[in-house]
């Protein structure tokens, strides 16, 4: 396999994904946090992935539940 340089360098490194040009390739993966009360997402939402994002970042919030009990 070739080698990709220094492996921090290759990270922190600019990356084009389909029409997103992003400036690193730190994602944040969907998690389910459950913040979205009654199925609606709110300020504590919104503050929550504020918190997370960074200038030409990637992250993929959660979904809402289709219903209370499938909540995990
Ligand atoms: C809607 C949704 C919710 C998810 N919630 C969680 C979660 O709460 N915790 C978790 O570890 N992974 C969750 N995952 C899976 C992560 O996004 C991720 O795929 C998983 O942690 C494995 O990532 P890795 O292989 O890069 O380590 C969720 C995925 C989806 C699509």
């Amino acid at each position: 396999m070739a080698s990709q340089g220094n492996s921090t360098d290759t990270l922190f490194s600019p990356y084009k994904m389909g029409r997103f040009s992003l400036s690193h390739r730190v994602v944040l993966a969907p998690m389910t946090r459950c913040r979205a009360m009654n199925g609606v997402p709110n300020a504590a939402l919104g503050e929550y992935y504020a918190q997370r994002t960074t200038p030409g970042g990637f992250l993929i919030s959660e979904g809402t539940m289709v219903s209370p009990g499938s909540a995990g």
